[in-house]
């Protein structure tokens, strides 16, 4: 029993798959972050940075948290922050998912909206807007995903000993989407800490500076960054596999179809990244990924033909 009830990030399912891919000399395990009460990997994330707020004396119960996010970490936010008993702003802009906006209001959280100004620079409009609620309310805290060493915490703490335990203690590879690149540094961190020989495999988007190149168009939500974040500079993947949109929409409907795993995009670039690399594996390796987050919120998007047609440009299969 979890005696901390709804606030402690559940610890998930590591399933055996079977129907993904036809390497019957491999085995393949998919740890089901989706099943977390906030949706996604972030409510690790979101509980290890709070945490750490409150342990440093930065934040009390009853304060407030101010966050640059209309993501996975804002809906986690909002719904660690509801259960604690802390307010909580979300400075977004107008690229924002209407959906998870409406989940964050869902959990209480107040969104501020900033309007794209003159210069067109939305980023630096939301850090201005971070800037000035924090000193509006004194006390106040932003949680600083993008360097904070507790964003990696989260994930050496919990989500790779969770998949050790779950895999048995023998993995040869681990696939991990990249944002922040707080899962893949944790996850990494804990490798060498324990010498294993697990692999650490990054899966990015093609257009996303996180590992070089230039930063171009992205539209799907939760993999990449358009500006390096500080903890990317400590990463050090195995292998890096950069991922075009159409194949996430493939990797998505495939898990969907073969698993009946419905998950978001980020998780599709995965399964295309194991498409890849899996036929070149020798015969017994073990493999495992994360299942990062659900695929509800894509619904409008990565599963719907319309959209595959009109913004991709591609006919869907
Ligand atoms: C959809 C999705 N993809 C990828 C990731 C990995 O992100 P990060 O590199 O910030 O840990 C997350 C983390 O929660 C996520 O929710």
């Amino acid at each position: 029993m979890n005696s901390l009830g709804t606030l402690q990030p559940f610890v998930t399912p590591t399933v055996k798959l079977s129907r993904l891919f036809d390497f019957p000399d491999l085995e393949i395990f998919a740890k089901l972050d989706l099943l977390q009460l906030a949706g996604s990997t972030k409510e690790r994330t979101a509980n290890g940075l709070i945490e750490d707020l409150l342990g440093s004396g930065q934040l009390r119960i009853g304060g407030m948290i101010v966050e640059s996010t209309s993501g996975n970490l804002g809906i986690a936010l909002a719904r660690q922050c509801v259960v604690r008993g802390i307010n909580f702003t979300a400075v977004v802009d107008e690229n924002a998912n209407p959906l998870a906006l409406e989940l964050m209001e869902a959990y209480g959280a107040k969104v501020d909206l900033v309007q794209t100004p003159a210069d067109g620079n939305k980023l630096a409009a939301r850090r201005r807007r971070v800037s000035e609620l924090l000193a509006e309310h004194p006390g106040s805290v932003t949680t600083n995903q993008y360097g904070s060493p507790a964003n990696p915490r989260a994930h050496f703490d919990t989500t790779m000993p969770e998949i050790i335990a779950g895999t048995g203690g023998n993995l040869d590879y681990l696939f991990v989407a990249t944002s922040t690149t707080g899962t893949l540094l944790g996850c990494q961190q804990y490798v060498q800490k324990h010498g294993l020989s697990t692999k650490i495999v990054a899966v990015d988007s093609v257009g996303s500076v996180l590992f070089g190149g230039t930063a171009g168009t992205r539209r799907l939500p939760g993999l990449g960054a358009g500006i390096l974040p500080e903890l990317a500079s400590w990463t050090k993947p195995d292998l890096i596999f950069q991922v075009e949109e159409i194949d996430m929409v493939r990797g998505c409907r495939r898990l969907a179809h073969y698993e009946g795993i419905l998950a978001g995009a980020s998780t599709g670039a995965i399964v295309a990244a194991m498409g890849a690399l899996l036929p070149s594996l020798d015969k017994g390796s073990r493999v495992a990924f994360m299942v990062h987050d659900s695929g509800v919120p894509y619904l409008q998007t990565v599963y719907n033909d319309d959209w595959v047609r009109t913004a991709l440009n591609v006919e869907p299969e």
